[in-house]
């Protein structure tokens, strides 16, 4: 940094030294020192910062209250991920977090055990059987379970104009941690691309796609709230998550199984079978 840069980029720091407010002091004049050193780093040309300007003006008029582009931009570039490991580090026997995305919509309707999830939707049956527990490995009782899924073809239902509620529902612990539902299997799909983050993705050859994931939200008083997915064993995009959003322990495999029952007694004949303990963290841990 020549002395003339560093001089402008001291005189910004030193602007923000009377912010009353000490944490937001540390964060403005450490953004001010990133970001003149990436500038620098770059030589960001007059036209590359007018482009910049231009990029995050339409990441702002594309978020409206059912879209958000700047989460979008900040999952594409692995902030939602950094952040999200900033915060949760990992605690033996607790289930390790991932991002929330943009197709959570509570509330959910709670459903019994063993109803089936998927609504009109076609596709490979799956019975998910599943129990929560605390990192001791006692069960979790009366926690409750948010579960949200994209279809056969990679739709969550909010995407699909006319499209009734299906694919998501919220379940409840039994006293021994156990909760199952019917669904059918997610396949992996694109995240919108129709906005400055797809096309920011085109222009550096980026596919849009996330492996195969179920969402799962897990809360229960005296825990943290437990925010992840499953992914599908063997998908072709775990390696390369448009999100980052790929854990190894969050890879599950599925087993083949020839027939079961809902919980209102319909035959389900040959489908998958995901069996998973998710393991709560204790709220008392400090992240
Ligand atoms: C999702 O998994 O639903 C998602 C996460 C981040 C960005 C887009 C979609
Ligand atoms: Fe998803």
């Amino acid at each position: 940094m020549t002395s003339a840069h560093q001089v402008l980029t001291d005189q910004v720091v030193d602007s923000f030294a009377n912010a009353e407010n000490a944490r937001l002091r540390q964060i403005m004049q450490s953004l001010v020192r990133h970001l003149h050193a990436f500038a620098l780093d770059v030589a960001l040309s007059m036209q590359e910062w007018e482009t910049a300007i231009g990029f995050l003006t339409a990441t702002g008029q594309m978020c409206d209250d059912k879209r958000q582009e700047f989460i979008l931009l900040s999952d594409t570039l692995g902030l939602s991920m950094l952040v999200d490991a900033i915060n949760h580090r990992s605690v033996e026997g607790a289930t390790e977090t991932t991002v929330l995305g943009p197709f959570y919509v509570p509330p959910l309707k709670e459903l019994a055990h063993d109803s089936d999830i998927s609504g009109d939707a076609q596709g490979t049956p799956l019975y998910v059987a599943s129990r929560v527990v605390s990192p001791d490995g006692q069960p979790v009782a009366g926690a409750w379970i948010d579960v949200w899924q994209a279809d056969d073809d990679g739709y969550y239902d909010v995407q699909k104009p006319g499209q009734e509620e299906n694919l998501r529902a919220r379940f409840r612990t039994d006293a021994d941690g156990r909760f199952s539902f019917w669904s059918i299997l997610p396949t992996s799909y694109p995240i919108p691309t129709d906005g400055p983050v797809g096309k920011m993705l085109g222009a550096v050859g980026r596919h849009p796609y996330r492996p195969a994931h179920v969402h799962f939200m897990i809360g229960k008083d005296g825990f943290d709230t437990l925010v992840t997915h499953l992914f599908i064993e063997g998908d072709q995009y775990l390696e390369s998550d448009a999100v980052f959003g790929v854990k190894q322990q969050l890879v599950v495999h599925l087993d083949d199984r020839d027939a079961g029952w809902t919980g209102t007694g319909e035959r389900i004949g040959p489908h998958k079978r995901l069996e998973h303990t998710f393991g709560l963290r204790p709220a008392a841990l400090a992240s």
